[in-house]
Order: C-alpha cells, then structure tokens, then sequence
C-alpha cells in the first residue's frame, strides 16, 4: 500500500517523531510505500507531496516541528475541495492516510473518512486537551519550557520585588499552566476550569507580600475572571475558533492597580511549542506512530490512537472528538497547597 503522513493544525515537539516511526514501520514491517503530504490537508488539495524513503526520516526523531509543515486548511470547507482530495488520493494511488493533528483537524478528517478514504489519526496537542487520550505528545515539552521559565522568572522577580505574571498557551484548558506552574512552584495559578476573583487574588497578594518580596503567577491564556470571559485578540482560526492571549496584560494592570505592588507580564507563546521534544514526548510519540501503523494494516480506519494507561488504542473519531479535557480538580487542588 501507497500511505500517506500529514501534520496538520498547530505545531508541537514530537511531530517528527510520529513521522519517523510511521515510515520506519510502515516501510521495514509492512514493506508499504510511504508519501508525506506537505503543509496538512493542503498538500492534498493541491497536491504537493513528497517521497519518505526511510533515509527521509533519518536524523529527525530529536527535531521540533514537522518536515512536513503544517496549516490549519480543513479539507472539508467545501465541496471543491473535497473533490480535489478525492481526486489526488486515487491520482496518487495512495491507499490510507495518517493524520497528525488536533482535535479540530481529526474532525475534520472524519468528513473525509465518511467519504471511504482510510484515515488513522494521531492525536497531537501541547493542550493536551483531548479527551479520549490520557496525554498527548507534545505535553510534557511544553511543561518543561514553561518550567525552565519560571525557574528564570524567580531570579528577577526576587531582584525587583514585583510580581511577575507568566502566560502560558493551552487555549480553553489550564493543563500547561497547572502542570508548569506546580513544578515551577508558582505563588497562583489561573485556569479557564476556575474563573478567578480580583479582589481575592490580590488579596492573597498582598497578604504574601507582607512576608515575601516577589511573586509569581501563572496564567493560562484562556483563563478569565468570575463573569467574564477569555480575552482573545479579535480573530477566528481555520476551524472558527477565537485565537486567545491578552489576559496576562489585563492581569498586570488590575494587579498592580489595586496592589500598588510592581508587575510585569512575560507571554511566552510559540517558545512553548518550538524546540526539540523532551525523552517522554519522543518515546510516546514513537509509540503513536507505530500503533497508528498496526490500526492500517488492521484496517481500523477512521479512528485514532488514544494512549489509555499504558496502552496505544483505536477509538473511533466520531466518539473521541468534540470533547475537551479539563485540568484534573485533583491536582489544582494540589497545587493550591502552595498558593501564597
Ligand atoms: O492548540 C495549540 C495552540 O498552541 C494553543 O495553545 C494556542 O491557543 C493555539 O494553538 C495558537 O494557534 P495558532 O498557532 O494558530 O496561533
């Protein structure tokens, strides 16, 4: 069989792992012919595709990013382009597609699965908010980033007696600002799943700042006070969503507004999906891709792989998608222990 790799949606550490293991397995076990389609979706619109001989993914398990490239294009935005799809999978003669991507993009992929093509998804977020899958790659590298800067944020936030404000990616869940901000011993951790209260937040402040000189608060991006809702910065993706980021500067002003206590806000968006994966993201990463090839030669297509405690296994896309996994209570509850 002729199979086809695409990377679609938002970029994250461990694609290229994903990538690797698929042709690696794909060629050496099942002796298939493996194409990777440039730039998602797109690249079977118009048709921009290139060879993966195993030499082709040579050297790149430790890289960030795709080979590939990457967009948000959704082949099921209308009918032309669907048939352009159709028209490139039986021009190129290929057999069954792997799909890397989020939630929005396996969505979309099940449109195309409808239409009889071999699809296998490979879930991939740094949000990690995927709720069929216990984790997704991607995670664990965006964690440790946001970790590593915190741990740097101390030593000037300890210097100039401010509170310093870090926002994080995550879109609608807190999973990178929960995880990061516990393991960077963060003073408050603001997630969507728990709407803040100014007025009790900079309490806690300043109650802190009676004993301590400095803070540190972690805010993800899609976090909003009670009331309110996420501040986004007025623009709709490819799969309609509003493209968030700005509370961390609302905080600022507020905070230090009704503290009088200095605070400076550090947002570090695409430093966390850039750079190489971490040994976790690799050998999970790995391990999708060489699960989402057995799921092809089982031919359990429109599905996609789910990491379910210690195992790799195919739920279908219609039931796995569409639902959001929130921060674990558990573990907010955890790191509140260390708020203040
Ligand atoms: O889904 C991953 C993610 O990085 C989100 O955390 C973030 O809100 C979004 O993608 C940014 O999307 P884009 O790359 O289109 O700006």
């Amino acid at each position: 069989m002729r199979l086809a790799i695409l990377t679609s949606g938002g970029d994250c550490p461990g694609l290229n792992a994903v990538i690797r293991a698929v042709v690696r397995t794909a060629t050496d076990r099942h002796g298939w012919e493996c194409v990777g389609i440039k730039y998602g979706w797109k690249g079977l619109a118009t048709g921009e595709m290139i060879p993966l001989p195993t030499q082709a993914v040579s050297g790149i398990l430790y890289r960030g990013g795709t080979i590939l490239g990457t967009s948000r294009f959704n082949p099921a935005k209308d009918k032309e382009t669907t048939a352009r799809i159709l028209e490139n999978l039986v021009l190129h003669q290929i057999g069954g597609v792997i799909c890397i991507g989020g939630d929005g993009t396996l969505r979309a992929s099940h449109e195309i699965a409808k239409l009889g093509v071999n699809i296998v998804g490979v879930p991939k977020t740094i949000d990690n908010d995927i709720a069929a899958t216990d984790v997704t790659f991607g995670f664990q590298t965006a964690v440790q980033i946001v970790t590593d800067a915190i741990d740097r944020l101390h030593s000037t936030a300890e210097s100039h007696n401010r509170i310093m404000i870090l926002e994080t990616m995550g879109r609608n869940t807190g999973w990178i600002a929960l995880a990061a901000g516990l393991a960077g011993g963060a003073d408050l951790i603001l997630i969507p799943e728990r709407p803040f209260s100014y007025e009790k937040i900079c309490e806690m402040l300043v109650k802190r700042h009676e004993r301590k000189s400095f803070s540190i608060v972690v805010v993800a991006e899609g976090a909003f006070p009670e009331g309110g809702k996420p501040v986004d910065i007025g623009e709709l993706d490819a799969f309609g969503r509003p493209r968030l980021g700005g509370i961390g500067f609302e905080l600022a002003r507020e905070i230090e507004a009704r503290t009088k206590i200095e605070s400076r806000v550090t947002v570090l968006g695409y430093v966390q999906r850039g750079g190489t994966p971490v040994a976790y993201d690799r050998i999970l990463a790995t391990r999708f891709g060489v699960a989402a090839v057995e799921a092809a030669y089982n031919r359990q297509f429109d599905c996609f792989i789910a990491l379910k405690g210690e195992d790799l296994v195919p739920v279908p896309i219609a039931d796995g998608t569409g639902k959001t996994k929130t921060a674990d209570e558990k573990l907010f509850e955890v790191a509140k222990l260390f708020f203040g």
